[in-house]
């Protein structure tokens, strides 16, 4: 016998690291996907991965996220754990709550949301709770800490023509990149109210090209674009387009998943 759920992985249009601390983000779901399938086959647990290649954590991420289910199911889980992805790893597009949010379904039944929420928060400390709200519910969200996730209705044509650049692998991790911004958060209020403010700005109906500039110069602004992410993003306004960093961002390595918009 066996069972497979799936989840999609997703883009911050605007909030990166704002709605850490209560200000509105928005983001949507994209066409790339987690998909996890256990199959009762072996009396130990195997973990297998195809697709987009784990990093040298992904193994130990998956048994961690096996453990913690075990511990509601009351079980040990056996067979074999095999994971199909397509989402870009460790780039800010989703990928660590997707598989959270998939491997919680498969193991728990669909509506582990309590449970699986608490398991995104044991693995990704310090998370806002965007990426699950988005993921979860696999519609597009306006999402603000503490207060029930909203669904928003964006411009069908919103994304048309975007184009996502890989920068590369960012050194650092989501929960320590935005533990680095919380120890600076007195300093870099401006910038975080910028970044809120620009929820706003999209949800008045204003065109993501012409806030995406300033969401991109606050990012800037709090540390969390690589200089060589800048210059990419510089010659991209230079040629008339805009863009901005996907999630978390970085200080070193790649800066992850680039959005970039034509004008
Ligand atoms: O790097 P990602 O895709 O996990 O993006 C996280 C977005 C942050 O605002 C930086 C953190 C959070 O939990 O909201």
């Amino acid at each position: 016998m066996s069972t497979t759920c799936s989840a999609q992985g997703k883009i911050i249009l605007t909030g990166e690291h704002a709605v850490v601390y209560g200000y509105p983000g928005i983001a949507v779901p994209v066409e790339l996907f987690t998909t996890v399938t256990l199959t009762d086959d072996s009396p130990t647990l195997n973990i297998i991965f195809s697709g987009v290649k784990p990093g040298v954590n992904g193994e130990w991420y998956v048994r961690t996220i096996v453990k913690l289910c075990e511990k509601t199911l009351d079980a040990p889980v056996t067979g074999t754990v095999t994971i199909q992805n397509t989402v870009p790893l460790g780039k800010g597009m989703g990928s660590s709550t997707a598989l959270v949010i998939a491997v919680c379904r498969c193991l728990l039944g669909e509506d582990c949301e309590v449970r699986a929420r608490e398991i995104e928060d044991a693995v990704n400390p310090g998370n806002s709770g965007l990426d699950f709200a988005v993921i979860w519910h696999n519609r597009p969200v306006l999402f603000r800490k503490g207060q029930p996730t909203e669904f928003v209705s964006l411009p069908a044509d919103i994304l048309n023509n975007a184009t996502l650049i890989d920068t590369g692998m960012p050194k650092e991790t989501t929960p320590e990149m935005v533990a680095w911004v919380r120890e600076r958060k007195e300093t870099l209020q401006e910038p975080l109210r910028t970044i809120g403010h620009c929820t706003k700005r999209l949800l008045g109906g204003e065109s993501l090209l012409t806030i995406l500039p300033d969401h991109h110069r606050a990012q800037v602004a709090l540390g969390v674009v690589t200089p060589e992410a800048q210059a990419l993003i510089a010659e991209i306004e230079k040629a008339g387009g805009t863009a901005k960093v996907l999630g978390a961002g970085a200080r070193t390595g790649g800066c992850g998943m680039v959005l970039k918009l034509p004008l």
